[in-house]
């Protein structure tokens, strides 16, 4: 899709990939509506951005979403893009509260399924739209020592995948960004808790390709949009990661947990 003169929302966008995924849209012609839960974020997100304004609000509510859409509309027009991007890392291991679980579950999976249910009416009527989500690596491959975040970003890759299975016919367009590590607060978040466990998950991350700058990230977006393909992964390694696990499972889950097992021997 051409993205000039486009209408965007993006969610989490203000700070880290969603920001700079404004950023990019807004210097290729779109106009956005910035979204985040942090309202200074947004607005300082927004503030440097012609054509772009800021909205604060849970991303995961009904009622905030359905709050954005009318904000593009009445800003600039009916909205063409979502970039469904908030995310949280959720806690690490398997004792979290049951709340903790919906925590990650609300912002990294069901934000994307309320999301579409509002966007999708309007856009079979118009025969267009386009619903970008943003999962992870983990959605392919598993986070080391997180199991909400590796559950909720394997459902995030399923839900973007039926989506655009149902409605690729009809107009919509459906892309799923897998990025490994980007170089924001969400990546560091693990280490800075300084639980062993959290702490393996960002030297895993860290450890496995090149952290990315967040610009360099949204630039990858913003092509895999204009190619309207479906996997963005802009880390290369991660399409062979992910056939080898498609080859052979069990040989993939030892090979992760021998480096699972390197990444903790090498925390200090
Ligand atoms: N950074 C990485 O290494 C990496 C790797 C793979 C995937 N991701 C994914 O990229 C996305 C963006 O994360 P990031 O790395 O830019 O982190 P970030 O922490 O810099 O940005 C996330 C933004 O989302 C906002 N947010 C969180 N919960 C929200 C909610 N309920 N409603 C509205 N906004 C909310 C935060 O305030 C923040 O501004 C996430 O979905 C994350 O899981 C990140």
């Amino acid at each position: 899709m051409d993205i000039a003169g486009k209408v965007a929302i993006v969610t989490g966008g203000g700070g880290g990939i969603g920001r700079a995924i404004a950023q990019a849209l807004v210097a290729g012609g779109a106009q956005v509506v910035v979204a985040d839960l942090d309202a200074a974020a947004a607005d300082s997100a927004a503030a440097g951005l012609d054509g772009a304004v800021a909205a604060s609000g849970d991303v995961s509510d009904p009622d905030v979403i359905a709050g954005l859409l009318a904000l593009a509309e009445s800003s600039f027009g009916p909205v063409d893009l979502y970039f469904a991007n908030a995310g949280i890392a959720g806690g690490v291991g398997l004792d979290l509260a049951e709340s903790e679980w919906d925590a990650t579950l609300d912002v990294n999976l069901r934000a994307h399924i309320r999301a579409a249910k509002l966007l999708m009416p309007g856009w079979l009527e118009r025969g267009e739209g386009y619903f970008i989500s943003t999962a992870s690596a983990a959605g392919l491959l598993t986070q080391v020592g997180s199991a909400a975040y590796s559950v909720s970003k394997h459902a995030a890759v399923g839900f973007a995948e039926w989506l655009s299975i149902t409605y690729g016919d009809k107009g919509i367009r459906v892309s799923c960004l897998c990025p490994m590590g980007v170089n924001t607060k969400l990546l560091y978040e693990g280490e800075e808790s300084g639980d062993p466990l959290g702490r393996a998950a960002t030297a895993a991350v860290v450890a496995a390709g090149r952290v990315l700058e967040p610009a360099e990230c949204a630039e990858v977006v913003l092509a895999a949009v204009a190619a309207e393909q479906f996997l963005i992964l802009p880390h290369e390694g991660v399409l062979e990661m992910y056939r080898q696990k498609g080859a052979d499972y069990d040989r993939w889950i030892r090979g992760m947990r021998r480096y699972q097992a390197a990444v903790f021997a090498g925390l200090d």
